[in-house]
């Protein structure tokens, strides 16, 4: 077995900061694995990185099952958390433990992440009573975008912040592993990360949380648009694609490519031999 939800909550109990991606494919997922992320999101942003929506509501259960499943087959050391896409446990406790026994069950990933607070600690913790972990999710949940307005920084009043404060304890409590905080004020996240003994993984949230998460596509630089103020691109892949694939047209408008290096020499007379 490689990493374990038991391994993820040592590393806040020894002070050790850890990183997480995300993953929606088998190349992608077996490279992180290889460069030894501990662990590896299908998140639903799924649906905007790789499919092209404008936000992450159109995702449905099989989408997440056949991402899933693809990046499981690429790790063998990370654990593998994967988003419940929208309406795929909002309408009761019954509906959620169903699909999420189906993620778990039929794409191999280990955990599952949940986005909401109280709305959801009874599913949390009956999923977690059956054998199935959770990660919560608060802050900036993306399946709440028209509910926000956008996708804004969440929890900048005293009382939106004492409300995400609570939220995260009673997750913990419920029996959550972890919780992301994504976009919200770095002093709400930090008192968070205090007041819980589980990790927390920020994205957009600052400093101060025991893990870091990003979209894999936007710290790698292949995304089509504009990333948020809280990525930082540590490579251009977008401009590395485009090159090669500018050097590789014009090579065969040429007639450089393919050249005797990349072609096959049996001759058929010799072959029939
Ligand atoms: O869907 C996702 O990728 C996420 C992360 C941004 C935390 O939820």
């Amino acid at each position: 077995m490689g990493i374990t939800v038991h391994d993820v909550q040592a590393f806040k109990r020894a002070g050790q900061r850890f990183a997480m991606l995300t993953a929606y494919d088998y190349t992608t997922a077996s490279i992180l694995d290889k460069s030894g992320i501990p662990l590896i999101l299908v998140g639903d942003s799924l649906g905007m990185v790789v499919l092209g929506y404008d936000n992450t509501l159109s995702v449905t259960l099989d989408d997440m099952i056949h991402h899933t499943k693809a990046v499981c087959r690429g790790v063998s050391n990370a654990m593998v958390i994967a988003d419940m896409p929208f309406m795929s446990y909002q309408v009761c406790v019954q509906q959620g433990v169903r699909n999420a026994g189906r993620l778990i069950k039929e794409s191999g990933a280990q955990a599952v992440k949940i986005e909401g607070g109280r709305p959801f600690l009874e599913l949390v913790s009956r999923l977690v009573d059956i054998g199935i972990p959770v990660m919560g999710h608060l802050g900036l949940t993306p399946q709440f975008v028209n509910v926000f307005g956008g996708f804004k920084v969440q929890g900048k009043t005293s009382e939106d912040a004492q409300l995400i404060y609570e939220d995260a304890l009673a997750l913990e409590q419920a029996g959550a592993f972890a919780i992301v905080l994504e976009g919200i004020p770095a002093d709400l996240a930090k008192r968070i990360t205090e007041a819980v003994k589980i990790p927390t993984i920020g994205i957009g949230a600052g400093p101060h949380t025991d893990g870091q998460v990003l979209v894999v596509n936007d710290m790698l630089g292949f995304t089509c648009g504009r990333v948020p103020k809280f990525v930082k691109t540590y490579a251009n892949l977008a401009q590395v694609i485009e090159d090669a694939v500018k050097a590789y047209m014009i090579e065969v408008v040429n007639g450089k490519f393919p050249d005797l290096e990349h072609t096959y020499q049996v001759r058929l007379y010799d072959a029939d031999k």
